[in-house]
């Protein structure tokens, strides 16, 4: 399987950030779009998945709480903030991070 060129793929990060997938925390970069933080976790499903990153199938659609208010978002158009608590999540979503919210916690 081929590796991940991460810097050729995320926007400049410097930190992790804690985000909450359906009440399980999870570290991705900072700065960069909440489904790059699922390819972050998930490098060789996410590519795979049926997403079209560009706010048009919506099949990244996830409930998000963050600051108090919880709203419906795209994954692939917001950037995850530490904090974030993604309380629902697609089909499409949870199908890619199947393995990893299945994982047992480190
Ligand atoms: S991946 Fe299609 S709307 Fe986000």
């Amino acid at each position: 399987m081929a590796e991940t060129r991460w810097e050729e793929i995320l926007e400049p990060w410097s930190r992790l950030v804690t985000v909450r997938v359906l009440g399980r925390p999870f570290q991705v970069p900072e700065n960069n779009l909440l489904l790059r933080g699922f390819q972050y976790l998930a490098p060789e499903r996410v590519p795979y998945g049926d997403f079209c990153w560009n706010a048009q199938c919506f099949n990244c659609r996830c409930l998000l709480r963050r600051g108090g208010a919880e709203t419906s978002v795209l994954a692939c158009q917001t950037v995850a903030r530490e904090g974030d608590e993604l309380l629902e999540v697609s089909p499409e979503v949870e199908q890619v991070l199947r393995d990893v919210l299945r994982a047992p916690t480190p």
